[in-house]
């Protein structure tokens, strides 16, 4: 299967209300894919919205993530972390679980079979990864059985991981883009304003358009209210043509705007 093109991103969307009014909405508009994360201590607020919604639960993927520092990446703890994320989202199985760092008491050894004791058990659809560089992500498919079905990293015009996109594509996974729109950084990015006037959207648009143009390319923008989530969702209308496309992918510049101690490109 792939995902939808545009999913909701739930980080720092951390008022329950908001949170789960926010996913409410997204879904009724058509959203079919929610991220969220143990880390992000709003999965029960995530699970209230799509259990609000007027859509059917088995219309929806939902994602979540295992992390070191919560219930820990040994083998049993991804098992009680799991467990503990079905609880808070009021669901039977998720579709997607991802180790989010590959930090802490990460071994891919350890913590990848525990992945597909999940998928064995019905628990979980999907295993991803968040964060991972090449030789990671060769190392985590050499444990599993399961085939990986996503990994996610910051994506966007400022920072376009042309080497991870490459290994998705090679390898049929699927490239999951957060922070899409460089956490509000490519809004003032002249060639993607000239590009949003051009066609008469937003430049949130023209960075999530342009991310759609790469195959096995997907973007979960976090947004709150209806006006920016209909406004990310409505990109997938927007068409760029080869001409947009060129003069974004040449945007000479690395930027992250998400960073953490013993991330992998640390090391690089
Ligand atoms: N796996 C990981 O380690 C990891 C790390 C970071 C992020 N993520 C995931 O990726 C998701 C998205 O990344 P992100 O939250 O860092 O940043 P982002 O999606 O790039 O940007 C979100 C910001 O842009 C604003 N915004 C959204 N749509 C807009 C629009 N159409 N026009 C103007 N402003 C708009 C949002 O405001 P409002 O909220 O006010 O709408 C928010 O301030 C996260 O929520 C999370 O689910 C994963």
């Amino acid at each position: 299967m792939r995902l939808p093109a545009i999913g909701l991103g739930t980080w720092q969307n951390t008022d329950p209300e908001t949170c789960s009014e926010s996913v409410r909405t997204a879904l009724e508009m058509g959203y079919r894919h929610v991220d969220t994360a143990q880390y992000y201590g709003n999965e029960e607020a995530v699970g209230a919205g799509i259990q609000a919604a007027d859509v059917p639960r088995e219309e929806v993927f939902v994602g979540s993530k295992v992390h070191a520092e919560k219930f820990g990446l040994a083998h049993e703890e991804v098992i009680e972390g799991l467990e503990v994320t079905l609880d808070r989202l009021g669901l039977d199985s998720l579709d997607l679980l991802y180790v989010h760092w590959p930090v802490g008491n990460y071994d891919a050894a350890e913590t990848m079979p525990a992945f597909d004791e999940l998928v064995d058990r019905g628990l979980i659809d999907h295993v991803g990864v968040c964060n991972f560089d090449v030789d990671l992500l060769d190392e985590a498919m050499d444990h599993l059985d399961a085939p990986l079905f996503a990994n996610q990293v910051e994506t966007h015009p400022l920072l376009q991981q042309d080497d991870l996109v490459a290994h998705a594509q090679e390898h049929g996974y699927e490239h999951v883009a957060y922070s899409p729109l460089a956490r509000g950084n490519v809004f003032e990015i002249p060639a993607i304003v000239d590009v949003a006037e051009k066609h008469g959207v937003s430049p949130a648009q023209v960075s999530l358009a342009w991310l759609r143009s790469r195959d096995r390319v997907s973007a979960i923008p976090k947004a709150t209210g209806e006006a920016h989530l209909r406004d990310n969702l409505d990109s997938v209308d927007l068409d760029l043509d080869d001409a947009d496309v060129e003069r974004i992918s040449a945007l000479d510049r690395t930027e992250r705007f998400v960073e953490r101690d013993g991330a992998p490109w640390l090391d690089d």
